[in-house]
């Protein structure tokens, strides 16, 4: 039987009815049309799915829907700030860090919360940060380097020349 959850969305109160095995994941994509997260190993291995919940990242494949009754989540359509986008969705524009861009929403929520709690990170700590999430394109030079072009490490369109 379906329970109804009610949580803030993006900045928007939401309401749903989830069944009680239904992922959040599930609950976002065909619930509620919203996209960002991707399914591409519905186990928990790749990240595609990232969303946050109250300010931390998760995957939304190993999440109840039911459990964020009463949450804040946020997924990559909320990270824009004031109708623009996010300085880091900018940077990856900026430096094609996508192939595929399949990767793209979980990696950007995954170096979202690692910037909040750090930031200027370094290479390592980036690399670290982003570690669970997989990019099958191997396109994760230009994705460290927007993140640490956002960070204000590495010059706009630069390089990291540090030692
Ligand atoms: S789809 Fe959730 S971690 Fe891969
Ligand atoms: S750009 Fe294709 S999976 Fe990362």
């Amino acid at each position: 039987m379906k329970k109804r959850i009610r949580f803030v969305l993006n900045g928007e109160k939401r309401a749903i009815d989830v069944a009680p095995q239904e992922t959040l994941l599930e609950a976002l994509r065909d619930g509620l049309g919203v996209k960002s997260p991707k399914c591409g190993c519905d186990r928990g291995d790749c990240g595609t799915c990232t969303v946050m919940i109250d300010g931390r990242t998760v995957r939304s494949c190993l999440v109840l829907g039911v459990e964020v009754d009463g949450a804040v989540v946020t997924t990559l359509e909320g990270v824009m700030e004031n109708g623009e986008l996010s300085p880091l969705q900018q940077a990856f524009l900026d430096r094609n860090a996508f192939q595929c861009g399949f990767c793209a929403p979980g990696m950007i929520m995954s170096a979202t919360e690692l910037l909040a709690r750090n930031e200027q990170p370094t290479r390592e700590e980036v690399q670290e940060g982003l570690a669970g999430n997989l990019c099958r394109c191997t396109g994760y030079s230009p994705i460290i380097d927007a993140v640490l072009e956002t960070a204000g490490v590495v010059p706009k369109g630069g390089r990291d020349e540090r030692p």
